[in-house]
Order: C-alpha cells, then sequence, then structure tokens
C-alpha cells in the first residue's frame, strides 16, 4: 500500500485532501462526514466581517417590520452589531471546540480579513478554542487608482504580523493571483513568517445577462479548466520558498491530485468536487493516487513531490511565457 502521510503547516495529514474552506464545513455532522470519507483536515467556512454587519443590518430591518420602533437608530445599530458579532463569533468558537471533539483530523479555522485591526483578539480565541491553525483569508481588491502594489501588499504583511504576533498556530495565507509580481508576494509572506500559502482563492465572477440587460454573477463552482494557474504558481514556488504551498482552485479528480504533488504543493484543497459530486469522491481521489503511485513505485510522497517544478523540471520554461509564444508561433 502507498504511504500518503504529509505534514501540512506542521501537522500531520494521513493523505494530502483538505476541505476548503466552505459550505462544506459548516458543521460538525459534514465534518464527521468528510473524516469518514477520508479527508486528511478541513478548513472551516471563514467568518466574514461583511457577513456578521450584513446580518446585524437584516436584523434591524426584521425588528422595525415588527414595529419594535428605535429612538436612536445609530446607538441601536452599534448595539445589535456588537451583539449579534458576539453571537455569530461565539457559535464559531464553538464549532471549532465541538468539531476538535468530534474528529481526529485538523481542524483549521479561518478568517477573511481585509483589515489588522477587526481580528487579532479573535485570532487569540480561536487558538484557545481548539484549533490546529488558522487560514487568513486576505483579499485587498487592487483597485485604487492613486494606491501603489508597493501599499496594496503591506497590508497582507501588516495583517499577518499582527496575527503571527498574537498567537502560536501555524497561519497559513489564501491570497488570489491578481497581483502585478506574485513570486515577490509569496516571498514576502514568506518572509513575514507564514507557515504556508494556499494558492489561490476563487472568487464569484462578474457576468451579463445580455437579455435582460443586467450584472449578474457567473458559477459559483470551478471547472477543471481553471486548475491551470494553480499549477503554475505552484510549480513555479516550489523549492524557492520555504513554506508549505497548499493548490485550490480547479482540482477535481485523482489525476489534478497528483499533477499538483508533482509541481510541489504539500497539500490540496478541494471544494466544488464535492459540491457536485459528494463526500465520497474523496475515497475515488484517494484510490487513484495510491494506485497511481503503486504503478509508478512510489512508496512515499516525498519521494515525487516537486519533481516537476519548475526547479527541478528538465522543461521548466513550459512554467513562463517562453512556451507561450512558441505555442501560438506553431499554431497556423
Ligand atoms: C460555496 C463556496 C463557499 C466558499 N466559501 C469560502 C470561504 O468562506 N472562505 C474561503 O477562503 N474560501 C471559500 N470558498 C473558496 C474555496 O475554499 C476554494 O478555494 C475555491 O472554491 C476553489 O476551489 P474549488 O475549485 O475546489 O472549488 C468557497 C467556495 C465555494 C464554492
Amino acid at each position: 500500500m502507498a504511504d500518503l502521510n504529509t505534514r501540512y503547516l506542521g501537522l500531520n495529514l494521513k493523505n494530502p485532501l483538505v476541505v476548503a474552506s466552505s459550505g462544506l464545513t459548516d458543521s460538525v455532522k459534514k465534518i464527521v462526514e468528510l473524516e469518514n470519507h477520508g479527508a486528511a483536515a478541513v478548513v472551516l467556512k471563514s467568518l466574514f466581517e461583511e457577513q456578521i454587519l450584513m446580518e446585524a443590518d437584516y436584523r434591524v430591518r426584521k425588528a422595525e417590520e415588527h414595529g419594535e420602533l428605535f429612538v436612536d437608530y445609530s446607538e441601536t445599530f452599534d448595539y445589535m452589531d456588537v451583539h449579534i458579532k458576539q453571537e455569530e463569533l461565539g457559535n464559531y468558537l464553538e464549532l471549532i471546540s465541538e468539531a476538535k471533539r468530534s474528529v481526529r483530523i485538523p481542524v483549521i479555522a479561518s478568517i477573511n480579513c481585509r483589515s489588522s485591526l477587526e481580528w487579532v483578539d479573535f485570532a487569540k480565541k480561536i487558538e484557545k478554542a481548539g484549533a490546529d491553525a488558522l487560514e487568513l483569508n486576505i483579499f485587498v481588491m487592487p483597485f485604487g487608482m492613486n494606491t501603489t502594489c508597493d501599499s496594496n501588499e503591506k497590508a497582507y504583511y501588516q495583517i499577518l504580523s499582527k496575527v503571527k504576533a498574537a498567537v502560536k498556530l501555524p497561519i497559513a495565507v489564501k491570497i488570489s493571483p491578481f497581483f502585478s509580481n506574485l513570486a515577490k508576494v509569496i516571498k514576502g509572506l514568506e518572509e513575514h513568517k507564514a507557515d504556508g500559502v494556499v494558492l489561490f482563492n476563487r472568487f464569484t465572477s462578474p457576468d451579463i445577462d445580455i437579455y435582460h440587460m443586467k450584472s449578474t454573477v457567473a458559477d459559483v463552482l470551478s471547472t477543471p479548466v481553471e486548475m491551470a494557474t494553480t499549477l503554475r504558481w505552484v510549480a513555479m514556488m516550489a523549492k524557492r520558498v520555504n513554506m508549505d504551498l497548499a493548490a485550490t482552485t480547479g482540482i477535481h479528480s485523482g489525476e489534478a491530485v497528483v499533477k499538483q504533488l508533482l509541481a510541489g504543493a504539500t497539500a490540496v484543497q478541494l471544494a466544488s468536487v464535492l459540491y457536485k459530486k459528494g463526500p465520497a469522491e474523496i475515497g475515488h481521489i484517494l484510490s487513484f493516487v495510491s494506485q497511481w503511485m503503486q504503478d509508478k513505485g512510489m512508496e512515499t510522497i516525498h519521494q515525487f513531490r516537486g519533481k516537476l517544478s519548475q526547479a527541478k523540471s528538465t522543461n521548466p520554461e513550459v512554467y513562463e511565457r517562453l512556451q507561450f509564444m512558441k505555442y501560438f508561433g506553431d499554431y497556423k
């Protein structure tokens, strides 16, 4: 039998398959089921600042509908905001501690943040609740016409540094590919002591409905063709930074998992494929990886991880633009 054990963020994983932060991990029941199907770890659904504020707003409107008139709206909103935040946060901490009591696999908490101020104290509570690690899902929209790349990137480092100073938990930073120099940013995260980086978050994309003339959102779930950007960057950064690389987006099959490991991923995060096919797909993917390893005479993941990273590949230019130009040059 192939040995699928690996280490991610200093944690022992029985295999490289981690269930990505999403609604798939928002209850203990679902987490237990994922463990039963072979998941090696779960990342809890992110706690979103906006989500909490939106709910506060919703409850204020609901209260108004029921004729509860507030003398001072702004003060009430402040009060409810704080109150609801506490409730949301309390539920999240409860989810962490109950999940820890119910499963043996690591439970990684996740915070969606844009500023370093809001969440730092909460990270301490996450640690106290028993989470094994914390994923910081950071996205600062790089859109300011007058802001520089440096100031945008600095926000990421500041958040990371403040959280690192507050907790001992291993920290992974989940980022998007939207940077002008990704390699420098990933290196910068390493310099600011990230234990791992998750490449890449996938956002709901905008779309336009030309028949109803309105803006909409594109599919919430990914397709396998979306994996290429992740594969490229995992391959380019593996062996060049001294931290774990978790691959996410568009990984839908055992073949895709093997490709990411060959590129140099330490762990592979899955969401869309499990939404589409259910948690039993984890077992199918693991069987494929295991069989592939046996066919190739590989006993451990360590033997082939990063073998086709850019640093190790005999065809390194495949990950860069050169190959892209050749491809179009030959395409008549
Ligand atoms: C319904 C849904 C909810 C998600 N919620 C979160 C979230 O709360 N935090 C986060 O970091 N990523 C979230 N994601 C992104 C996933 O963690 C994952 O990175 C992304 O879907 C790409 O992986 P996939 O191609 O396997 O779906 C969500 C994805 C989906 C489909």
